[in-house]
């Protein structure tokens, strides 16, 4: 099983090019299962779940080109048995993606049930509930999640109990093939929605309002084939400037959107960084030891989730004590003990975490435990005294491309190790 070998104390600077976003690729290639027609994704990064993905829709049927510049061709003809299998499913949750897209087109899909995962239990109920009130009937059995419908899914109102990311991407998906107006209400505002609702728009979809709490789409007979790209990786650019901030380095990077990152670089400027904007490029430079923060994980346009575990590794070195609150997932806090035997002082109390900073973090063997913990671990890892041995990296792989060769091209010493 590969592993990351980091000496610590190097400072980060140069160029760092940021990776078409993960969470944006995965609903865009679900989505193509609503056309018939040849949907040309561009900008899509080389991942482990996409590669999960990417297998799915080959084993549903699809028609899939890949080429060696990132960009993946999916023709979903007719030929689409509506089946997503367990052992796919269970190798990344994101698969519930088709079951949308799937019933929407066919009128029936059987799709595994994802099971619990190492950051909470993570239910679909808001997914299903969804599609029951546009007519299908949903019933979960032998771990299956198997969605009918007698003709067309029915237009509808829809109000979340929480703003979900997958269940507001699935449901705009099966709306966009129903018969008249839905209306999602309490929607996720993520900018990986907005850029789902770009490609659905490019494929002929009436939609509004995406990127607010209210989504209203007009459903329509067929959609069509499309180009669209996709959209800058937020948490792969947010990871990368906290790893600046702890090496008290100066790193740019390249093609990505500063005005997704709003709440983070509100806190890294508050940690004491001096950041500097353009278009498509965001530069991090800062002089001293970081100040510590404190802030909650909550929805966009607030701190998201999958930066916590990141600011959690910048507090540990930080002057100060920061205090860190999670509310989206229950258990999300995994790589505070890995933290603690690098030498950090991270004490957890239910969703609360107080961190107390410390001058130097010391080298010890890690285990990672899911992908963005993982992140935590390798940062942790770049300013400690000593030889860090990240084991379990396959967690890395699943959502940063080139992570060991992007940290080198930026002056770490990083590399994988069997
Ligand atoms: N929830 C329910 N019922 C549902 C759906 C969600 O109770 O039917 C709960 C979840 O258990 C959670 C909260 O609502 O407590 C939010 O979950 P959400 O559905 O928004 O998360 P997701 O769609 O499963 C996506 C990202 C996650 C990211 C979250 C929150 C993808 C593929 N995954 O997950 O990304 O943390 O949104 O922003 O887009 C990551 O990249 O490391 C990652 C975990």
């Amino acid at each position: 099983m590969d592993k990351l070998l980091i000496a610590g104390g190097q400072r980060l600077s140069g160029d760092v090019r940021i990776s078409g976003s993960k969470n944006a690729a995965l609903p865009l290639l679900a989505a193509s299962l609503l056309t018939e027609e040849r949907v040309v994704l561009t900008n899509i990064p080389q991942l482990h779940d996409i590669t999960t993905m990417v297998q799915l829709l080959g084993r549903l049927g699809a028609d899939i080109l890949i080429d060696e510049r990132c960009s993946v061709e999916v023709k979903a003809g007719t030929q689409i048995t509506a089946l997503a299998p367990y052992e796919l499913v269970k190798k990344m949750r994101a698969s519930i993606l088709v079951l949308g897209p799937l019933v929407a087109r066919f009128g029936e899909a059987r799709v595994s049930l994802p099971g619990g995962c190492a950051i909470g239990s993570r239910p679909v109920d808001q997914h299903i509930r969804g599609l029951q009130a546009m007519g299908a009937d949903v019933q979960v059995e032998n771990g299956y999640v198997h969605a009918r419908v007698t003709g067309r899914l029915q237009g509808a109102r829809i109000m979340f109990e929480m703003p979900t990311v997958g269940g507001t991407e699935n449901l705009l998906m099966a709306a966009c093939l129903a018969d008249g107006e839905t209306v999602l209400e309490n929607a996720a505002r993520e900018p990986e929605i907005v850029d789902l609702a770009l490609l659905l728009k490019r494929m002929g979809a009436l939609i509004e309002g995406a990127g607010t709490d209210c989504i209203r789409v007009q459903g329509m007979k067929s959609l069509h084939g499309c180009q669209h790209r996709v959209v800058a990786d937020r948490i792969e650019t947010g990871s990368y400037l906290v790893a600046a901030a702890m090496t008290r380095g100066d790193i740019t990077c390249r093609d990505t959107r500063p005005d997704l990152l709003d709440a983070v670089l509100l806190k890294l400027k508050d940690a004491g960084a001096e950041i500097t904007t353009g278009e498509d490029w965001i530069r991090l430079r800062m002089e001293d030891r970081p100040q510590a923060v404190s802030f909650r994980t909550q929805p966009y346009p607030a701190f998201p989730t999958d930066m916590q575990a990141q600011f959690m590794a910048l507090n540990a070195v930080a002057q100060g004590t920061g205090t860190i609150i999670e509310t989206i997932f229950e258990n999300r806090f995994m790589h505070v003990q890995e933290l603690n035997r690098l030498g950090a002082q991270i004490a957890v109390d239910g969703h609360t975490a107080v961190v107390t900073g410390v001058p130097t973090l010391q080298a010890a063997p890690v285990m990672a435990t899911d992908l963005r913990a993982s992140m935590s671990l390798v940062l942790a890892a770049l300013v400690a005294e000593g030889e860090t041995l990240v084991d379990r990296i396959y967690h890395i792989d699943r959502g940063y491309e080139c992570v060991e060769e992007k940290l080198r091209q930026l002056g770490a010493r990083i590399r994988r190790v069997q």
